[in-house]
């Protein structure tokens, strides 16, 4: 008998090599490949008999589609990240640092599920059943219906939650903790993993059971081990946040049933999470408008407008080479903005420290925001605090011209809702409200925004 040939597989990005190697070849990093069973767990054996299966026309499909069925938590915030709740049968992987929130926001919402009628099944992998009792207690979830398994054995896992009436939602705290009699190697590997999802999955799809599987990230920002698993889930949402600030962000990243771009924003208290329904609000919270150096960008993330404030700092350095710090932005962003100030508008920081700072621990990913963040070094470099009741928004080009952005009117209707009467944005905006009483400002170049700030 021919001896199955083991592969040698990265822990870090999945790649496979015919041969140990110290550095992957997918991704670089150092000392990730392992020894594993390609095979393990998902051979189909020996004397399988293939199952002929039966083509159906697309066209006979017609008048039998129906919008994915969803359960829905009632929590607004986590409703709207995966697109109007669970969808039954699907899986999803919540993934996020370790100690962001994640088995608070899950058991948050296995209670409130519960208290619905639904029959919820959280299994931790992690902590014992009391420590889990515990934590459901502080978070006024302990007299719900919500059953608790402590199991790490895949097996085992899908003999629990098989038995009995069927459970509407199955949480799996979490993928990393999963390992399979099936497959031949160490707990916590690819293979491991990756048997234990794809054993997950297959009982969704089976019962028709929401799948909600929970993975650690590693600090290069991936889920640990298996990037797989992202492709072999109906939908990946990863929890974010700053340590030092209380709110945090569920954000989509991919969705089979949904939109991709949303996010849920919730504040963590001493209670557990709390829904943030106007984001806004709480990133303008702290706000010094008198000061010079922080201009208020009108930013979107998906459907919905959120305004937060980009601080800039510009001083003379007194190092050799001047330094970049930012936080919550794109630095080869800033170094493009920067690059434009000197070639095209005349404004010299090559003697000057650069500090960039996004309120509220927030992480702007939009290029709409290059107006606000060149409005604030501006500000900051002239010493001259910018109008507090004006918002900014726009992409700046290479060549220093301000490009318009898309959801005009979306932006300028929260900026007037929260107060704000004043806008700098490009010119030639599609879809700009008229007779609102606001006053817009309509630019089309950087050199035009320098003009304005300092005079
Ligand atoms: P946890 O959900 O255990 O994180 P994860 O599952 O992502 O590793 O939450 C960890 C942190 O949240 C922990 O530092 C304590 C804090 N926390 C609160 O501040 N309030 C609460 O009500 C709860 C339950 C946790
Ligand atoms: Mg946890």
């Amino acid at each position: 008998m021919v001896k199955p040939r083991t592969q040698f597989i990265c822990q870090n990005c999945g790649t496979a090599h015919s041969r140990w190697v110290g550095k992957c070849e997918g991704c670089g990093e150092w000392n990730t490949v392992v020894e594993e069973d390609p095979m393990g767990g998902i051979g189909s054996g020996p004397g399988k008999v293939p199952k002929k299966g039966r083509p159906v026309a697309l066209t006979a499909l017609s008048g039998e589609i129906e919008e994915a069925p969803r359960i829905h938590t009632g929590i607004a915030e986590l409703d709207r990240a995966t697109g109007g709740g669970f969808v039954r049968g699907s899986a999803v992987l919540i993934g996020g640092d370790p100690g962001i929130g994640k088995s608070t926001l899950l058991m948050q919402a296995a209670a409130a599920l519960s208290r619905r009628g639904h029959r919820i099944i959280y299994v931790s992998g992690e902590e014992a059943v009391a420590q889990v009792r515990l934590r459901a207690q502080r978070l006024h979830a302990a007299e719900t219906d919500v059953l608790l398994a402590a199991e790490t054995n895949v097996e085992d896992i899908l003999a629990t939650v098989g038995e009995g009436k069927r459970p509407d939602l199955v949480i799996i705290d979490s993928i990393q903790t999963l390992w399979s009699d099936t497959a031949d190697a160490a707990p916590g590997t690819v293979t491991q993993v990756r048997t234990g999802v794809q054993a997950m999955i297959r009982f969704a799809k089976q019962t028709g059971a929401a799948m909600v599987l929970v993975g650690h990230v590693t600090k290069e920002g991936q889920i640990a081990g298996p990037r797989v698993v992202e492709h072999m889930v109906d939908a990946v949402l990863y929890f974010e946040g700053d340590r030092g600030h209380h709110y945090r962000i569920l954000r989509t990243v991919k969705n089979r049933f949904g939109p991709t771009d949303e996010i849920g924003v919730f504040e963590m208290s001493d209670k557990g999470l709390r829904e943030v329904n106007n984001p806004s609000e709480l990133f303008l919270g702290e706000r010094n408008e008198k000061s010079p150096g922080a201009a208020v960008f009108a930013g979107m993330e998906g459907t919905r407008p959120v305004l937060v404030e980009v601080q800039a700092l510009v001083a003379p350095t007194s190092l050799g080479t001047p330094r970049r710090a930012i936080v919550g932005w794109d630095s080869a962003r800033l170094s493009m903005i920067l690059a434009v100030l000197e070639a095209h508008c005349g404004v010299r920081l090559g003697q000057h420290d650069v500090y960039l700072n996004v309120a509220g621990g927030y992480r702007i990913t939009e290029p709409a925001a290059d107006l606000a963040v060149a409005s604030a070094l501006v500000s900051s470099l002239a010493g001259l605090a910018l109008p507090a009741d004006c918002v900014y928004f726009g992409e700046v080009s290479l060549s220093g011209a301000i490009r318009p952005v898309a959801h005009t009117a979306q932006r300028l209707k929260e900026a007037e809702k929260l107060g704000f009467s004043q806008a700098v944005l490009p010119a030639g905006s599609a879809d700009l409200p008229k007779g609102t009483g606001g006053r817009w400002s309509e630019i089309d170049s950087l050199p035009d925004l320098v003009a304005r700030i300092a005079g």
